[in-house]
């Protein structure tokens, strides 16, 4: 069995609005419409499991009944973090699967509403020969680290090298006994601290390799405000020349086409 796991448990403070930015529409459709809309189209996902921000998980439940998403299996309240609303799902997911028995899950963002199908499904198809998946895309930017010296203001410390450097997006995929063992060994670290999942695996179980899947520059995270008229201007663009939930390939076959309007241009 393979469950998605949406992780809708945030607030959205850096969007800043009254409403949990998974709530906001984008092109017609609520952030988290588009991102259930995408695992209930998958062929390889056979359940869906909805986190929500304590508070809305009636409205969440609404959405699924009036939109009809059929895969949903629970709407679940989610934790004071991103870890911790990670781990509450592990939990439900663990107290359904018999002893000795083991699925794949996907831990996605709601908030990543263009995940494309050939991302989902090269996930799943690399957890058949690996128990934890990441996906990543390279980096544009030059990325350099730094200290911050007191009120003397932040200084340089190193500048990795570019060509190995990745952005890390999600899904993040494992077998579900991985994900589990790697958030035992964590909850009995006081020093634990992480924003994602594969981190977990990389720091608690060292042995386990985490294999990287392609991931795409579409499939952005929406973070800050500006990132609500991106998001809402990419799903414009693929709207006008394929079926939704194409991602990049429609992109691309927009840029092959004579339709695009160069931006500033
Ligand atoms: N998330 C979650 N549970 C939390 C915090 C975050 O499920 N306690 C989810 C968010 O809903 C989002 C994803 O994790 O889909 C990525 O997190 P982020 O972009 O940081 O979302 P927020 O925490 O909502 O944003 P902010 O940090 O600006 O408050």
């Amino acid at each position: 069995r393979t469950t998605a796991v949406v992780l809708a448990g945030g607030t959205g403070q850096r969007v800043g609005l009254a409403l949990p930015k998974q709530f906001v529409k984008v092109a017609g459709r609520s952030v988290l419409e588009h991102t259930l809309g995408i695992f209930e189209e998958a062929p390889g996902v056979d359940e869906v499991l909805l986190m929500m921000t304590p508070g809305y998980v009636g409205r969440a439940e609404e959405i699924v009944a009036k939109k009809g998403f059929t895969k949903i299996v629970r709407v679940l309240e989610g934790g004071a973090t991103r870890n911790e609303t990670t781990e509450r799902a592990i939990g439900f997911l663990t107290a359904r699967t018999p002893e000795g028995q083991d699925q794949k899950v996907l831990f996605h963002d709601a908030v990543r509403p263009l995940l494309s199908q050939r991302i989902v499904a090269d996930c799943i198809a690399a957890l058949d020969t690996h128990d934890a998946v990441d996906v990543a895309i390279p980096t544009a930017d030059t990325i350099i680290v730094t200290r911050t010296h007191g009120a003397d203001g932040e200084y340089i410390t190193d500048i990795p090298d570019r060509s190995r450097l990745r952005r890390g997006q999600t899904p993040q995929a494992f077998s579900l006994s991985t994900i589990r063992r790697a958030y035992e060994i964590a909850s009995s670290d006081p020093a634990f601290r992480a924003t994602d999942d594969c981190s977990v695996v990389l720091n608690y179980l060292p042995d386990v390799p985490i294999h990287v899947v392609r991931g795409e520059a579409h499939n952005m995270k929406v973070t800050e405000p500006v990132d609500i008229h991106i998001a809402d201007k990419l799903f414009q663009l693929s709207s006008h020349t394929v079926p939704p939930q194409s991602g990049e390939d429609g992109y691309r076959r927009l840029l092959a086409g004579k339709s695009l309007v160069v931006f500033g241009g």
